[in-house]
């Protein structure tokens, strides 16, 4: 009887068939118990050769079984491995990873030059009064200069901002020069053809210190300065200009890309783009936020017509309609 189990441990092809075996042979009731408690019940003379036959059978059983055990648990590790492992040789799943847009991108770089001299970033608000936009800046109501800014005018004689001036209005007056500031933001206007978008983004610069220490030459070599940091070498092209808030005030124009074959087109017939305004704070700001005895440069710099000549962007709309397959090109 006990000659079956060496082929039964030889058959298993489980580790738990082991176990089932183990207990069959070896268990409290299992058949080596049972043949020992028989062996009891034998004449004398026969109990001492019955015992050793047992003990016999009950190693080679054992060493059997535990050979047998080790035999199958390695087989089931390797089968294991070979299901699990990797194979580095397949290609992945590759999972998308999110980017900045790139008028952001721009923005921030712009933001870093700033920042590297010493200017504040400070931010307005972007629903604005008539007095922060307008008034404060030089641009009485009814003042033929107002419509250089379409406004988007709320009920409520609030406005959506033509532009991050305000912030400079809203610095001056909670605190005393000298300042040095930048305000990038959001700024929306009544304008849609292919540079112009009714939201877009500028960032403001004011520069105020004692009287007669803030000159045009300063202004003009920190823009000249940007625009070389932005641009590396490009043409810049001050033409002189109006802002009431500003005198003397200039806008400033770089040469623009002009792609033949494959349509980019960022500048129109001139080969000029104009993507700052700037000039000497005009006194009579100075005087609505009560500062004396200063003088001051401000400029605003146009952010998506940086981006458009960066990134050769021939349509500015093209930015703001959510295209994937655009802003995928900006990973
Ligand atoms: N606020 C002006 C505009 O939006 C730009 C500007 C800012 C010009 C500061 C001069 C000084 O057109």
């Amino acid at each position: 009887l006990l000659e079956e189990w060496y082929d039964e441990i030889k058959n298993a092809t489980a580790v738990e068939r082991i176990e089932e075996i183990r207990i069959s042979v070896f268990g409290k009731k299992g058949i080596l118990a049972a043949e020992f408690a028989k062996m009891k019940s034998a004449p004398n003379e026969e109990k001492s050769k019955i015992a050793k036959e047992l003990n016999t059978h009950k190693s080679s059983l054992m060493e059997l079984l535990t050979n047998k055990k080790i035999e199958l648990q390695t087989k089931e590790l390797e089968e294991k491995m070979k299901e699990e492992g990797i194979d580095v040789s397949l290609f992945g799943t590759k999972s998308e990873a999110g980017a900045l847009h790139p008028v952001m991108e721009t923005m921030d770089r712009m933001v870093e030059y700033f920042v590297a001299l010493n200017f504040s970033v400070k931010t307005g608000n972007i629903v604005e009064d008539d007095f922060h936009n307008f008034e404060a800046l030089n641009l009485p109501k009814y003042h033929p200069a107002r419509d250089m800014q379409d406004t988007f005018y709320f009920k409520d004689e609030m406005l959506l901002r033509t532009h991050t001036s305000p912030v400079q209005i809203r610095t001056m007056m909670s605190q005393k020069p000298p300042i040095r500031m930048i305000a990038p933001g959001a700024v929306f206007r009544r304008d849609y053809d292919i540079t112009h978008t009714p939201m877009f983004h500028q960032i403001e610069g004011l520069l105020v210190d004692e009287e007669g220490k803030v000159s045009f030459a300063n202004l003009k070599y920190i823009m000249e300065d940007f625009l070389k940091y932005m641009f590396g070498d490009v043409d810049v092209r001050f033409r002189p200009s109006f802002f009431p808030f500003t005198e003397p005030s200039s806008e400033v124009d770089i040469s623009c890309v002009f792609c033949k074959g494959d349509g980019c087109r960022v500048c129109s017939h001139t080969g000029w783009i104009e993507i700052l305004g700037c000039g000497i704070v005009d006194p009579n700001v100075f005087e609505a936020v009560e500062y004396e005895n200063v003088s001051g440069y401000a400029f605003g710099l146009g952010v998506e017509r940086i981006a458009m000549l960066i990134h050769q962007i021939g349509d500015l709309r093209s930015l703001f309609e959510g295209d994937i397959k655009l802003l995928e090109q900006f990973q």
